[in-house]
């Protein structure tokens, strides 16, 4: 059988068991979201076919990493350093009530209180690679709002070139903000146009569940083209900017961690290959996959970065 592996968006309609629907239901229902059938039309995930993607065939579907392995093989340095901390201490993130600001070059600074994302977005499911720069992968399926239709609502005015994004860093409850692991708050940033594209999601939940505390609640970054590190957790600020903002990594070590940070085989880390990548749970001897020139999703955004050195944009 031949398997159509070009198109990585997959309409969730053609993948949706009986089952995910009612976890959906369930989703909605953590969230404080009624689920009465005026509100659920609204709250609709079948989004991903307004985003003109040739839709996969089912067959082809990776296989999503386990929800027990995508929560308990985490980075988020606030919770410390091993892959095993964030699902061990990230219990103490409070999450409810939660703000971002919009702020920087836009119309008029605002307030998004988490609740109000859900309300005014529609929600999306996404199942996406996630390629981490350290060189491991994972499957996984988001739940979340477009950031382009977020960053519309926002109003940037034409000064606005860049979005840097802020984690929220707050020593009571993130024990390893209290140690100079990184510098924080851990912060991100994209390019507009990179951030306008349909690709790039804010999540809030995955396996159609809330998002766990360890994966970034109540609202992270993914960005499927990008390593890991782009994907930043917990967010409290956006900016609007025209400059290219600081990123945490970048400033940790401007070697080995790019801004533009596109999943490239062929530009290798300093101190390792990124063309091959460990999926995590394929078992200790299974075979090293190839990576994909952003991550597979090149079809989709290889426009972004037309006459670009990626090498030395890396
Ligand atoms: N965001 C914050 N605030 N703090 C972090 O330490 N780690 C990044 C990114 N976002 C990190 C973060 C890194 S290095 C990766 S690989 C991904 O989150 C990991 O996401 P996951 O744990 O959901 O797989």
């Amino acid at each position: 059988m031949i398997l159509k592996l070009n198109s990585n968006v997959i309409p969730s309609s053609e993948i949706t068991s009986e089952n995910n629907y009612f976890n959906r239901r369930h989703f909605l229902t953590a969230l404080g979201v009624g689920i009465s059938s005026g509100l659920l039309p609204k709250l609709s995930f079948a989004q991903s076919e307004s985003l003109h993607y040739k839709p996969r065939v089912i067959t082809s579907l990776e296989q999503e990493t386990s929800y027990q392995d995508a929560t308990h093989y985490n980075n988020f340095y606030e919770f410390g350093t091993d892959k095993t901390d964030p699902a061990q201490n990230a219990h103490t993130l409070i999450t409810r009530p939660w703000t971002i600001d919009v702020e920087g070059a836009v119309k008029k600074h605002k307030t998004l209180a988490i609740d109000d994302l859900l309300n005014k977005f529609p929600l999306e499911e996404r199942i996406y690679r996630h390629r981490c720069v350290e060189a491991w992968s994972m499957v996984i399926p988001w739940i979340g709002v477009s950031l382009k239709k977020v960053i519309d609502w926002c109003e940037p005015t034409g000064n606005a070139k860049y979005i840097e994004f802020v984690s929220l860093a707050d020593p009571n409850t993130m024990p390893g903000v209290k140690l100079p692991l990184l510098h924080w708050p851990y912060t991100e940033g994209l390019r507009i146009d990179e951030a306008s594209h349909p690709l790039a999601l804010l999540a809030l939940g995955m396996y159609g569940k809330v998002l766990p505390n360890q994966n970034g609640a109540p609202v992270r970054l993914v960005v499927p083209w990008k390593y890991g590190f782009k994907g930043i957790k917990s967010i409290v600020k956006i900016r609007f900017v025209e400059q290219q903002p600081q990123t945490t990594w970048n400033i940790a070590n401007p070697n080995e961690y790019g801004f533009y940070s596109n999943v490239n085989p062929e530009v290798d880390h300093p101190r390792w290959s990124q063309s091959t990548e460990r999926r995590i749970g394929d078992g200790l001897f299974a075979a090293r996959r190839k990576t994909l020139m952003f991550n597979g999703y090149a079809e989709q955004v290889s426009h972004l970065y037309t006459g670009m050195n990626l090498k030395q944009y890396f």
